[in-house]
């Protein structure tokens, strides 16, 4: 019935006020299978070029007995828990498509291998926003965000460029949780970003996990959910205004504030490491040193370092860091556009008469 294979690119988001817990099953959640925040969360589309890039290729054909996932070439188990969740957001598409025809989804990272970025989000994305149009689905951006939230919730940005806020929401069935672009990837075009990978060990306790922990055992997390509300009407405000000062200073504050209800979380989750907190500390001393917030630091569920700056103190920040020890890599990154569908022909890692992974 379908058998059209699409591919798309898409691309990772950088949280500058941070989405950390879930909405546990009560009043203003009747599902926690629907992955609804604690509160708002304000994003940069990435662009660095070919280096941070998620093409993935979907079809649906009815020889298909199962669906199946391959991710960097190799074979995804589909029986894996956590997969399964996240391949809830394709059985969404699939209910309002009212098919129940399997799917093969053939996704590749360009990110350096190991380095510890998050592809959950431009995966995620890419996945979702392929097989809404190899169903042949005619639904908004918006609603496609709700149902990629589903598979993971940083993820429901990256389908916008730009300059995206993931909304809360009030509702207990997750339809107005959804992000929305308020200014496109032109906007502010000389906004930076320099990504440090600090390390290429695989994190300890994933996002999914660690966040479930902070919610139920950490005190300070209590008032989190209202500092993150107000951080991101004010980063709203001040990007509105491209006051890089506030701007800045928001992401600094955001960061360690989701990092110290992390820390106050029993067993406690420390995903920072010595190089990150030196990073830290240069980019402090940088901004005093110069009188004025140079760059802003901030750090999602690892110890890798993402610099906000503008373009003119990207060599400022680049030399200021070379003080510190053990960063292995550095990239530079620009606010970047969402998922772009890619003509068939060249592009798909799908053999589109024999329906498998291109080899
Ligand atoms: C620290 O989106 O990976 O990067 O919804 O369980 O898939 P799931 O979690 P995920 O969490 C991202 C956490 C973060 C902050 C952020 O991106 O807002």
């Amino acid at each position: 019935m379908f058998d059209k294979v699409i591919t798309v690119n898409a691309r990772p988001n950088l949280a500058l006020v941070k989405y950390w817990g879930k909405r546990r099953q009560g009043e203003d959640c009747q599902d926690p299978a629907l992955n609804l925040p604690q509160n708002s969360s304000f994003s940069i589309t990435l662009d660095a070029g070919n280096e941070l890039l998620t093409k993935t290729s979907v079809v649906f054909s009815e020889k298909f007995e199962e669906d199946m996932f391959y991710l960097n070439g190799k074979k995804q188990d589909m029986n894996d828990p956590e997969l399964q969740e996240r391949f809830l957001a394709l059985e969404k598409l699939r209910k309002l498509a009212r098919t129940k025809t399997k799917a093969l989804v053939v996704s590749n990272n360009s990110f350096p291998t190991a380095s510890g970025l998050a592809s959950s989000a431009s995966g995620l994305s890419a996945m979702i926003f392929a097989a809404s149009k190899a169903l042949g689905l005619e639904i908004s951006m918006e609603k496609l965000s709700e149902i990629t939230r589903i598979g993971s919730g940083s993820a429901c940005r990256s389908l916008f460029g730009g300059f995206v806020v993931w909304d809360r929401g009030e509702k207990p069935d997750g339809s107005d949780s959804v992000a929305r672009q308020i200014f496109d990837e032109n906007y502010w075009s000389d906004l930076r970003i320099v990504i440090c990978l600090t390390t290429q060990e695989k994190k300890k306790v994933s996002s999914r996990s660690g966040m479930k922990q902070t919610v139920a055992t950490s005190n300070l997390y209590k008032v989190r959910p209202a500092i993150a509300e107000e951080n991101v009407r004010s980063i709203e405000s001040a990007a509105k205004k491209k006051d890089f000062e506030t701007f800045g200073k928001i992401i600094m504050t955001d960061a360690m504030n989701m990092h110290a209800t992390m820390m106050d979380t029993r067993p406690p989750i420390i995903y920072i490491n010595d190089i990150s907190k030196e990073i830290i500390y240069a980019v402090e001393e940088l901004n005093e040193e110069e009188g004025r917030i140079v760059g802003a630091y901030t750090f999602d569920a690892g110890p890798n370092a993402c610099i906000i700056c503008l373009e003119k103190d990207v060599n400022k920040i680049i030399r200021k860091l070379e003080s510190v020890e053990g960063i292995r890599n550095v990239m530079k990154a620009k606010v970047g556009k969402g998922p772009e569908l890619l003509s068939d022909d060249q592009n798909s890692l799908i053999d589109m008469k024999e329906l498998v992974p291109v080899s």
